[in-house]
């Protein structure tokens, strides 16, 4: 299967993306990982660390993604594609939407990152980008998509808001709905500075374990055989 890590713009992606691999990987999952993102920067973490779980694809950032990358895939493991800003390269995400099986869009609750979500100055919503890559897919629907809010307060209520308007559409309940995962990524220094480091804290692996058990229980996820 293929999943793709999408935000609008900086989010926390790149964080998630490769956490969520290491969790994968200690679930028992087989996971390979693709940078689509032209910073290259999950593909510069795997280069770095002695212990990242998977291959990580370089220069996947590709509109032709689903005709090459996705072609060349092992689809019995877990493919785990990282975008780059979808306001950006709606071209590239055009691309890995073309061929997701499941949509990870990491949001931040916070209101310059909601507004950058719903109602961006410039570009096409990823709502809709979301909702037109329909045409493209051999099922004529959306792939199955969840929002995982991160950098999340633990002392705030503004996770539980967003998650909210998220939820309902926004204030005037005319805007998208979204499903919102329960599971929150937090919002702490071990988390900022988790890019390019070896995976030890139980901080960079609890809220990720979550995040599986709640994508496996869902059905999103395959369960892992024990032999
Ligand atoms: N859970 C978290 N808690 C605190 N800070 C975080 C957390 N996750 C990410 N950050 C910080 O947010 C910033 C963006 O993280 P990251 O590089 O993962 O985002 P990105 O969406 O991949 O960005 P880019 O646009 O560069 O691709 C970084 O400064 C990182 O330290
Ligand atoms: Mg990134």
């Amino acid at each position: 299967m293929l999943i793709a890590s999408l935000k609008p713009r900086t989010m926390g992606g790149t964080t998630n993306t490769g956490l969520l691999a290491y969790a994968l990987a200690r679930a028992g999952h087989e996971v390979t990982c693709y940078d689509a993102d032209e910073s290259q920067q999950l593909a510069a973490w795997q280069a770095k660390v002695s212990d990242f779980p998977c291959q990580v694809v370089a220069d996947a950032d590709t509109p032709a993604f689903a005709e090459t990358i996705y072609r060349k895939m092992d689809h019995n493991r877990i493919n785990l594609v990282d975008t780059g800003h979808a306001e950006n390269h709606p071209d590239i995400v055009d691309a890995v939407l073309e061929v997701a099986d499941l949509v990870i869009v990491t949001v931040s609750p916070a209101s310059s990152d909601y507004e950058r979500l719903v109602k961006p100055e410039r570009g096409t919503t990823l709502a809709k980008i979301i909702r037109r890559s329909s045409a493209l897919r051999d099922s004529g629907q959306p792939p199955p998509t969840v929002v995982l809010l991160n950098r999340c307060s633990k002392t705030s209520d503004e996770p539980k808001r967003y998650a909210g308007l998220l939820r309902n559409g926004g204030e005037s309940g005319d805007e998208p709905q979204w499903d919102v995962l329960s599971t929150r990524i937090p919002l702490w220094v071990k988390l900022s500075n988790a890019v390019g480091k070896p995976c030890v804290s139980r901080q960079h692996k609890a809220p990720f374990d979550e995040l599986v058990t709640e994508l496996t229980k869902r059905g999103h996820l395959p369960e892992v055989s024990t032999p």
